[in-house]
């Protein structure tokens, strides 16, 4: 399908998702540009699509380059953020002025350049604590963080930009998302890419809590597919949808995946629970089934395994 978006710019798409992401539609022959300020991001994550991408370096909030990197783009992926949570609740002003701000000026820049459609990378986050499961789309959000409202307020834009404006938009809420290219050396990357740095030198991971709380983990692999749906499928737009599995996977379960894969045979050591970490997170699947026809395709186990055979090319060392 990727085939059908002529042109697009992916906003953070030096980053882990985003790169992936401009990977796909390079390969389907889209003409891609990438705006990032490199913040989190890497060149290096680009070099797979290399000479094949326009890299826009530059921060999300000057219009300048918003206006420069959008002309001429039929579709905008919308990824840039900051995405640590410590962060947006250690300075929420700071934070908001990116996630949202920064997002309402790429909705302004994206409207006067005629763009058809935008697709926001949104988060779980916004469910917060709500303790009923699976996540369902139409479940009132509890957000807990200056993050998640940012996530949240960004939704709500885009739902008036599409219906007031006419400018299509679909926000997809990612659940636990993993894969090649996350970075395991800040404290705040994803548990996975964490765990498998830890095992690959053979030192026992951190578990907040007793390990029991679950996630739904998804492969980036798929994530791409739910977002280049999200840009084509005519059903799409003004909706949210989680992209999940709907499956849930314990962070101890995880760890005895993670060190069998890897031959590590450390054993956890079990810290305090972390204050606001919420014990289970579940997507339901039904509405991007019906509304994007997009199910994961690749397995937990294979994914582990396909981020795993990375890691251990690519990683830095202890
Ligand atoms: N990784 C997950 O599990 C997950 C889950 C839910 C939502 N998300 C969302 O998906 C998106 C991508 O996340 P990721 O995991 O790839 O993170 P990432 O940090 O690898 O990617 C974010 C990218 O945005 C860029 N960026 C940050 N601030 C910017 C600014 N002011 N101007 C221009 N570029 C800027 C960074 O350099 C980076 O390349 C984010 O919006 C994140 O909130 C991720």
């Amino acid at each position: 399908m990727a085939g059908t978006i002529a042109s697009a710019l992916v906003t953070g798409g030096a980053g882990f998702i985003g790169s992936h992401l401009v990977d796909a539609l390079a390969a389907s022959g889209c003409r891609v540009t990438v705006l990032d300020d490199l913040s989190t991001g890497s060149r290096a994550n680009l070099e797979a699509a290399a000479g094949r991408v326009r890299l826009v370096q530059a921060d999300l909030r000057d219009p300048a380059a918003l206006a420069d990197a959008v002309a001429g783009c039929e579709v905008v992926f919308h990824l840039a953020a900051v995405v640590s949570v410590p962060r947006t609740i250690a300075d929420p002003l700071g934070s908001a002025a990116v996630n949202e701000t920064g997002s309402l000026q790429l909705l302004e820049a994206a409207r006067a350049a005629r763009v058809r459609r935008v697709v926001f990378a949104s988060s779980s986050a916004v469910y917060g604590d709500e303790p009923s499961l699976p996540k369902r789309e139409q479940m009132p959000p509890k957000p807990l963080s200056p993050y998640a409202v940012q996530k949240l307020a960004v939704e709500h834009y885009l739902k008036v930009y599409n219906d007031l404006f006419g400018l299509e938009a679909a926000a997809l809420r990612f659940f636990n998302v993993f894969g090649p290219r996350q970075d395991p050396s800040s404290a705040y990357s994803g548990v996975i890419s964490i765990f498998m740095a830890r095992a690959l030198d053979g030192m026992p991971p951190l578990i907040h809590g007793d390990g029991s709380q679950t996630r739904d983990f998804v492969y980036v692999g798929d994530v791409v597919a739910a977002l280049i749906a999200a840009a084509t499928a005519a059903a799409a737009a003004g909706r949210v949808f989680n992209v999940g599995t709907g499956g849930a996977v314990s962070i101890r379960r995880l760890w005895a995946e993670v060190a069998r894969l890897a031959g590590a045979a450390c054993t956890p050591r079990f810290g305090p629970r972390r204050a606001g970490d919420v014990p289970h997170s579940v997507a339901a699947v039904a509405a991007a089934a019906e509304g994007l026809n997009f199910s994961p395709r690749v397995g937990f186990e294979q994914g582990l395994a396909l981020t795993l055979g990375w890691f251990k090319e690519n990683r830095k060392g202890p």
